[in-house]
């Protein structure tokens, strides 16, 4: 009972678990007993579409599944120690990412590099392994270049399907539609707000102008908005003073695209979300990945939207974005390469 008014709360008008069709799947959150993967695993614990979840980390995922698995929603859940990788991987059809470290006060999401690239690297090799078809959503930072990085090490295994693999932007389209409906005294689904490029600071690009709320804040109030949703990460950062990064919002994000993916692949029409995919919208400027309107579908990208009308501002946004998307995606391939 408490399930399905948690859920039907949390669904609300973001429809976080709508379901379309009674088919379910297997899911594996790496990286479940972080901050990020704690919460995402119970969210996704409560989702119908979900009908088994395999939890790895390497600490404390067995301890984190036997607690997921109380809550009386039907889902099965396993939890895998360390050493116990490929049989989490088994059978899943999609696997979520989070796994990592998070920044602390000062750092950018670029700095996390060092670390997080090669945690990603290894956890990829496993998938194309093990669950060479699954579809692969990567939440660990620097997205920008993480995602790249899963992409080269499926091409070098022979096994790379670009309509399978999607970089998690979702907290920045649930940021932009929070913050432009409470500037507009609305409701956060009246304010959907579209948001290309990438997901880190200046390659964050919100189509304000395609919203009319968005559109209704013009001057100094539109630059502090968009400022806000481009480092809207770094509020949290620095409330949080060194213990980590955005969490609870980011799970929230994570099971909602989840979701949406879910319901594609169940073949309900219709579903569109932003999400940073291989993509040939911007090729001719050397950006082979980028975020914008993605059609989920039966075998996942269905379709790839252009960004559509922009105002001169968001074109100037755009135009910054670019080269910085360029260098990062470059970083993730020249690590995979070198691995
Ligand atoms: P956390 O440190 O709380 O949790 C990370 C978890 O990953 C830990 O439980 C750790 O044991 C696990 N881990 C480390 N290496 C692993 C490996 N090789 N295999 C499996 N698990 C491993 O960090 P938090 O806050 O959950 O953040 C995780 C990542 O998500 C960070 O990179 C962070 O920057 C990113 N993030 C992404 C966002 C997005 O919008 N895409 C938003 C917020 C954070």
């Amino acid at each position: 009972m408490f399930a399905r008014q948690a859920v039907h709360a949390l669904g609300n008008t973001a429809r976080l678990f709508s379901t379309s069709a009674a088919r379910q799947t297997k899911v594996a959150v790496l990286g479940a007993s972080g901050g990020i993967g704690q919460p995402l695993s119970l969210l996704l614990k409560l989702d119908p579409l979900v009908s088994s979840l395999s939890l790895y980390d390497i600490r404390l995922a067995p301890g984190v599944a036997a607690d997921v698995s109380h809550v009386d929603t039907p889902g099965e859940v396993n939890g895998y120690p360390a050493d116990k990788l490929d049989e989490a991987l088994e059978g899943v059809k999609i696997v979520v990412i989070p796994a990592g470290v998070p920044r602390k006060p000062g750092m950018t999401r670029d700095d996390l590099f060092n670390t997080n690239a090669s945690i990603v690297r290894d956890l990829a090799s496993a998938v194309a392994r093990v669950a060479p078809e699954a579809y692969v959503l990567v939440i660990s930072n620097p997205v920008n270049a993480t995602v790249p990085i899963v992409a080269s090490v499926f091409e070098k295994a022979g096994v790379f399907n670009p309509r399978r693999l999607f970089g998690v932007t979702t907290l920045d389209v649930v940021r932009a539609a929070r913050f432009v409906s409470s500037a507009s005294n609305v409701k956060p689904a009246d304010a959907p707000i579209t948001v290309v490029g990438g997901h880190s600071g200046v390659t964050i690009v919100p189509l304000l102008s395609q919203n009319s709320y968005g559109k209704a804040i013009t001057g100094e109030k539109h630059e502090a908005l968009v400022h806000r949703i481009q480092f809207g990460g770094d509020e949290v950062v620095d409330a949080k003073k060194g213990s980590g990064s955005a969490t609870l919002s980011m799970a929230y994000a994570g099971a909602k695209f989840t979701n949406a993916l879910l319901r594609g692949l169940n073949g309900e029409k219709g579903v569109v979300t932003p999400t940073f995919v291989k993509s040939k919208l911007y090729e001719d400027k050397g950006v082979d990945f980028f975020a914008s309107n993605v059609e989920l579908g039966k075998e996942g990208v269905e379709k790839i939207y252009p960004v559509g009308p922009i105002s001169a501002e968001e074109e100037k946004l755009l135009e910054t974005a670019l080269p910085m998307l360029k260098s990062n995606i470059e970083m993730g391939r020249a690590f995979a390469a070198q691995s």
